[in-house]
């Protein structure tokens, strides 16, 4: 198989018109991912070379999406078809390549899936190839029609079937993969003449054979990855499978889940081995959680990176790091750029942002720290906030440097640095530096009134 070159071409220029959708339909997620881009990692682990990503409907907000991608796109004006869209990208197709076709809306389909069928077509020596399955309840797919010696003779749209060939229980799943030759040649032979009056790329293997080309058919097992994505239903069961699927696979490596089928997690994340995952728990993203954790109930992770033995209880962290050893929450909210490292407690109703937290210091309850540089064995008290915007809505930075002890319901006016074992008493309201060792003491003094309420 090394000796061959192989590009794909993916079909996402269409409307998506069962969605009932402003979104273009390979931009739903799937969980915490686009469609698109289950599609497209597929075909690139796959050892697929370009990737040419059709589009047309909305497709300034796909080309958008994909920006950060090699994905090499094609514009496809008027939808006029699933052939006419892989049409678009003819000027790329070079008569020795395999091209391989996938429909965009396929967003189970697997890496290895796509290498078995590559390999399937090379050892058989064929010139296009095509994926079937049969399902359990036969969906409203193209029928895999074959002749008395079982090789393929067409494919068949349901709209466009008879009788006799909407029986067939064996279906076009939408993956192919074909000779570049014999690809360009049949998209000559293309017509619409059929119900939906489409120029179908299902047509192709029809062609390849009239012109006495070889069609192999690779029939999948598991027709659960297979599934195409053409409404709100179809996403909710690709859903449910690909959580399912990736909930196994950590429950296999060994993490504890107690109620899987109320935990999220993507495919994209990592947990380590005796962390334990209560309900309610989303993780998101490419998030990396450490061994002998305990996350949850109820909290959100989302590309974040987590230490081992850290608790997170109930609690939003949301693109930041948390060190080894800490715990968060209950009711924390760990906004983006949190670096949190190891022994830390960031308790009750405590709000980060834009912050470094030094090792072993404690945040227990009811404060607000944003654009912070906290040092270490620092001790911040209840209430305290760091005002960091300005009334220009400019942000400025607080510093809180080692052994520093922050009373409570302080406010810290940034710009402000508060010195290496310095206090703040209780209720202050810091506008200048305090120096190392300092204590700062911002308020006015209490003034008694004696038989003042006769
Ligand atoms: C297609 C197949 C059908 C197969 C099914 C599997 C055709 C004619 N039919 O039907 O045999 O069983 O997939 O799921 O191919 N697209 C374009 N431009 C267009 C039209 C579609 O780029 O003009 C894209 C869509 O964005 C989509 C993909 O092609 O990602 C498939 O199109 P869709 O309309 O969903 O085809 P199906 O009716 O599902
Ligand atoms: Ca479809």
């Amino acid at each position: 198989m090394s000796d061959i070159k192989l590009n794909t071409i993916i079909l996402a220029g269409g409307k998506g018109t069962r969605m009932k959708s402003d979104l273009p339909k390979v931009l739903h997620k799937v969980y915490d991912r686009c469609i698109i881009n289950y599609v497209f990692d597929s075909c690139k682990e796959a050892g697929s070379n370009e990737i040419y990503v059709i589009v047309g409907h909305k497709a300034e907000q796909i080309i958008n999406h994909m920006k950060d991608t090699d994905a090499i796109f094609c514009i496809q004006d008027k939808q006029l078809g699933t052939g006419h869209a892989a049409l678009q990208a003819e000027k790329y197709i070079n008569d020795d390549d395999y091209i391989l076709i996938v429909n965009g809306d396929m967003p189970l389909i697997k890496s290895y899936t796509i290498k078995s069928f590559i390999s399937f077509m090379s050892l058989g020596n064929y010139d296009g190839a095509l994926v079937s399955a049969v399902f359990d309840k036969t969906p409203a797919y193209g029928r895999v029609i074959r002749d008395s010696h079982g090789n393929l003779s067409k494919i068949i749209e349901q709209k466009d079937c008879n009788e006799d060939e909407l029986a067939v229980e064996e279906v076009n799943i939408g993956l192919y993969c074909f000779k570049g030759k014999y690809l360009k040649n049949a998209f000559s032979k293309l017509d619409n003449n059929n119900a939906q009056k489409e120029y179908y790329i299902t047509d192709i293997p029809y062609h390849i054979i009239q012109e006495g080309g070889k069609i192999g058919v690779y029939m999948i097992q598991d027709a659960s990855e297979t599934q195409g994505i053409n409404s709100r239903a179809d996403l909710s069961v690709a859903t449910k499978t690909l959580l399912e699927d990736t909930r196994n696979l950590h429950m296999e490596s060994g993490v504890t889940l107690i109620d899987p089928e109320n935990t999220y997690i993507s495919i994209d994340a990592k947990i380590g081995k005796d962390t334990v995952i209560y309900p309610g728990t989303n993780i998101q993203g490419d998030t990396i959680i450490g061994e002998h954790c305990v996350i949850g109930p109820n909290s959100n992770i989302i590309a974040s990176t987590i230490g081992n033995n850290v608790v997170i209880e109930t609690s939003k962290v949301d693109h930041s790091k948390i060190g080894d050893n800490c715990s968060i929450g209950p009711f924390a909210n760990i906004r983006p750029k949190t670096k949190v490292d190891n022994s830390c407690k960031i308790g009750r109703f405590v709000e980060t942002k834009n912050t470094i937290i030094g090792e072993n210091s404690n945040l227990p309850h009811h404060i607000y720290v944003g654009d912070t540089q906290i040092g270490k064995n620092v001790e911040i008290a209840c209430g305290v906030i760091t005002a960091n915007m300005n009334i220009k809505y400019e942000k400025n930075t607080t510093v809180i440097k080692d052994n520093a002890f922050i009373g409570c319901n302080s406010t810290l006016v940034a710009p402000v640095t508060i010195g290496e074992k310095a206090i703040v008493a209780a209720g202050s309201v810091v506008t200048e530096n305090v120096s190392d060792k300092g204590l700062a003491i911002a308020r006015s003094r209490q003034t008694n009134k004696e038989n003042y309420n006769n």
